[in-house]
């Protein structure tokens, strides 16, 4: 028997290098916790000429294969990002018999489930705590904690890039651009922000937590999504002056035998718990049939934080390395239908601007009350008396998307509307 539980470290980047820094700085204690000390045998990376803090040179390689060959790595922690070759060297690692640990949110979207089976053919564990929330435990307390719970709803701020922007646009009243340059600014964004704006990296960790939640397996491109790019101070003004605010929430839910999943900007009620997570924080609010509402808050991303998910990970899997436990069996996923959008159900909020004349908004409710759509409120916020025109915010009471679509398209079509602008969903 090994003296020592060894790891690889797939890249030592970022959050790679933070929980490197972490297994020096706590190896006493992980050791005790273990019952065997934690040693990093090989870390991967591209360019080995690079110094790399806490790691000797002579075990960086940039020789995938190197990994493999070295019988004393028992666990494999991925922390390289993307989904190439990221998935592949998950996949060989595992079928090597070796334990995996990844932070890798778009590998365990697009293919977790094949790679949990691999996993449990191989008899080890795959653990991805820190692909969701950077440090906020939320995979594990779905995966152990609130399994004997039939859980109805997640509904999640998980995109630290776009609540940074959302809460400064908010606060400020700034417009989108001043907030996206300001967030690239403090290195919050990318330089191309596309997969944090347009919701993509929110439709990955989603999808990610209707196959924990639900146990059905929801592909990320099954994510109903809309990007903040088209947000507007105005939008921010008009929301709280009824009350709200606009957050990028990502909700997946049980409806009629399917799950409905989605990234959207979506007004929330200024009382409500999500209404207050701000700035880089991100948060999973879970309800079950047991336990209620449960909301998990803290910091999504950052070194530190991940390091904290993975090297909970990490200390479960050398747990059970030394107590010989044998791998939890994987739980069934059932076979159910993700619903299009069409047949998701919402209240909405919509600003139109109109010829300022008085028969508009009848004509505009005449089209809504076709559909069964009914309006909740109207407020006309703003009239520009040159063009003669005013800005109506209308918001309704539950319709679905295929009715909202269609009423839409016969309100643009009126003469008398100049233009529709953000249409956006409404919690609650
Ligand atoms: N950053 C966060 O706060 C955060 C939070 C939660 C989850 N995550 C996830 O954690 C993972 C790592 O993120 P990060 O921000 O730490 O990334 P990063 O700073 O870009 O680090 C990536 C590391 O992987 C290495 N690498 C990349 N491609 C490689 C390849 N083909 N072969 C060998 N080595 C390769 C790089 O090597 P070189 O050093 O030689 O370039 C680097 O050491 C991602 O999956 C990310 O989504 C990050």
């Amino acid at each position: 028997m090994p003296s020592s539980i060894g790891l690889a470290i797939l890249g030592p980047g970022n959050v790679g290098s933070g929980v490197v820094a972490a297994l020096r700085n706590g190896v006493a204690r992980y050791g005790a916790q273990v019952g065997r000390p934690l040693e990093i045998r090989r870390a991967l990376v591209r360019d080995v000429t690079r110094a790399r803090d806490g790691l000797d040179a002579s075990i960086v390689t940039s020789n995938f294969e190197d990994i493999l060959a070295d019988p004393d790595v028992q666990i494999v922690v991925e922390l390289m990002g993307a989904e190439h070759p990221a998935r592949e060297y998950i996949e060989a690692a595992l079928a090597s018999g070796r334990h995996v640990v990844t932070a890798n949110k778009e590998v365990m979207a697009k293919a977790g489930s094949e790679l949990l089976a691999i996993a449990a053919k191989h008899n080890v564990r795959l653990l991805y705590e820190a692909s969701v929330g950077g440090g906020i435990p939320v995979i594990s307390p779905l995966s152990r904690d609130l399994l004997a719970n039939d859980i109805t709803a997640v509904t999640a701020i998980i995109n630290g890039t776009t609540n940074y922007m959302l809460t400064g646009m908010a606060q400020s009243g700034t417009d989108y651009d001043v907030a996206l340059a300001e967030a690239q600014r403090l290195g919050y964004a990318e330089p191309d922000p596309t997969a944090d704006v347009e919701g993509i990296d929110a439709s990955y960790k989603l999808a990610i937590l209707c196959g924990l939640a639900f146990h059905v397996a929801v592909a990320p491109d099954e994510v109903a999504r809309q990007g903040i790019t088209k947000l507007g101070a105005k939008d921010f003004r008009y929301a709280e002056a009824l009350g709200y605010t606009i957050k990028l929430l990502a909700t997946g839910r049980l409806v009629d035998g399917g799950v409905v999943a989605s990234v959207q900007p979506t007004l929330i009620a200024k009382d409500e718990p999500l209404a207050k997570v701000d700035g880089v924080l991100n948060a999973v609010q879970i309800e079950g049939d047991l336990v209620g509402r449960v909301l998990f808050q803290g910091r999504g991303a950052g070194a530190n934080p991940t390091s904290s998910s993975v090297l909970a990970d990490v200390l479960d899997i050398a747990r059970d390395i030394v107590g010989e436990r044998r791998p939890p069996e994987a739980i069934e996923y059932r076979k159910l239908p993700v619903h299009p959008p069409a047949m998701h159900s919402s209240r909405y909020y919509m600003r139109v601007t109109v010829s300022d004349q008085p028969s508009v908004l009848a004509r505009i409710a005449g089209i809504l009350g076709e559909r069964e759509i009914s309006i909740a409120s109207c407020i006309q916020f703003e009239t520009d008396d040159s063009a003669g025109t005013a800005e109506l915010v209308i918001t309704t009471h539950h319709a679905t998307g295929a009715a909202l679509d269609a009423a839409l398209a016969e309100i643009r079509a009126l003469d008398v509307v100049v233009e529709v602008g953000n249409v956006l969903a409404m919690a609650g």
